[in-house]
């Protein structure tokens, strides 16, 4: 793996939230509110477009409303698809961003801004633009957890479901590759293709918990179960994956595997939907903090867990919390994300997963 020095990356200190103790709904206020929600959605001409690792009653919502409830790729096409007016991101920044730089006339808003993502975070524009001037002769390719700015420096944008095919083309085009932000995706994806790769250090707070010796443990209690894990995981957790791939491939490894036990080593919000297409299969969760230990993490992204029933309630009626962007930033930064979903459709990567 080639290693960045030191020098070129300057780095913001990370401040990584507790989770927040949304008050717990009774059966009624629940009901109410979601009632609440679904006329305001249809008065606003609003649909709800949510990842999976969101709160379990927000993606029945975005399903039940006709939203839709995938991962970053298919996020992005819906909302570039869709003919509301107001696109409502339940996720993290980067993607009600991608939301905004690719519909720029339709208003987005996402329950709260601040949900951030420690990789978007450990990216900071200027120190990422020193680094791609300091090679030139690289292809700029950036993870779609990234802000604005940083796409807008990009000559690829790429999520994790389609990472792999489009620096497997790059590479047969014989270009050298700088990617940021997240280095253990980088390096899966370097170990995968062969690439000539560049590194940036970042890294996501979540998948980095994963604990490789615990993982060896439960497998062994768990023979037939396979092993899925998202490419954002460190080596050690990857390498004892039976299947890697993003939050869609990991939901459909679910239901076309043949084995009926699994262990997951992803954010914990996966499994509302894992349940829902396969409710007769066993899933583990992959061990975080080690035998004994206290929950220092939960694997539950901090920011994805900002978004809930009370406050996608609250952006719906007062429209604060509206994604804006730099107009220059955008025009800049649509390209990369749209040569990516060009590439996605010529080459038919990345339906949404389904039990059918
Ligand atoms: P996916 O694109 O695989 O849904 O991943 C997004 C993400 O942030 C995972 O941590
Ligand atoms: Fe970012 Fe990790 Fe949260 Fe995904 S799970 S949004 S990569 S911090």
């Amino acid at each position: 793996m080639s290693s960045i020095p030191a020098q070129e990356q300057v780095r913001r200190p990370l401040q990584v939230p507790p989770h927040p103790h949304w008050p717990a709904l009774s059966d009624d206020a629940k009901a109410a509110l979601t009632g609440r929600i679904k006329s305001l959605l249809a008065q606003e001409h609003a649909v709800l477009v949510a990842h999976y690792y969101t709160d379990a009653d927000l993606q029945s919502l975005a399903e039940e409303t006709g939203g839709c409830v995938a991962d970053s790729l298919e996020m992005a096409r819906f909302g570039a698809a869709s003919d509301a007016r107001t696109l409502v991101v339940c996720g993290v920044r980067f993607m009600g961003e991608t939301a905004k730089i690719l519909n720029p006339e339709k208003r987005v808003l996402m329950p709260d801004l601040a949900a951030t993502c420690s990789l978007d975070e450990g990216c900071p524009a200027d120190a990422f633009s020193a680094f791609c001037d300091a090679h030139p002769d690289h292809t700029v390719v950036v993870y779609a957890n990234t802000s604005a700015e940083v796409k807008a420096r990009a000559d690829w944008v790429v999520t994790s479901s389609i990472a792999l095919p489009i620096v497997k083309h790059l590479k047969a085009l014989g270009q050298k590759i700088l990617w940021a932000p997240d280095k253990h995706l980088g390096h899966y994806v370097e170990r995968m293709t062969g690439a000539d790769m560049l590194l940036w250090d970042g890294a996501c707070v979540v998948h980095e918990e994963f604990k490789s010796f615990a993982l060896e443990r439960v497998r062994k209690l768990h023979p037939g179960a396979a092993v899925l894990v998202h490419p954002e995981a460190p080596d050690a957790i990857v390498d004892q994956a039976d299947l890697v791939g993003s939050t869609t491939q990991l939901i459909r490894a679910v239901t076309e595997l043949p084995n009926q036990e699994f262990i997951v080593a992803t954010d914990a919000g996966i499994f509302w939907k894992m349940h829902q297409l396969a409710p007769h299969k066993t899933l583990i969760a992959a061990p975080t903090a080690g035998e004994g230990a206290t929950c220092e993490s939960c694997a539950h992204c901090p920011w994805m867990a900002m978004n809930a029933l009370q406050n996608l309630e609250q952006v719906l009626l007062t429209g604060a919390q509206e994604v804006r962007i730099n107009e220059a930033v955008r025009q800049r930064a649509v390209i990369p994300i749209q040569r990516m979903l060009d590439f996605a459709r010529i080459q038919g990567v990345g339906a949404p997963a389904r039990s059918d």
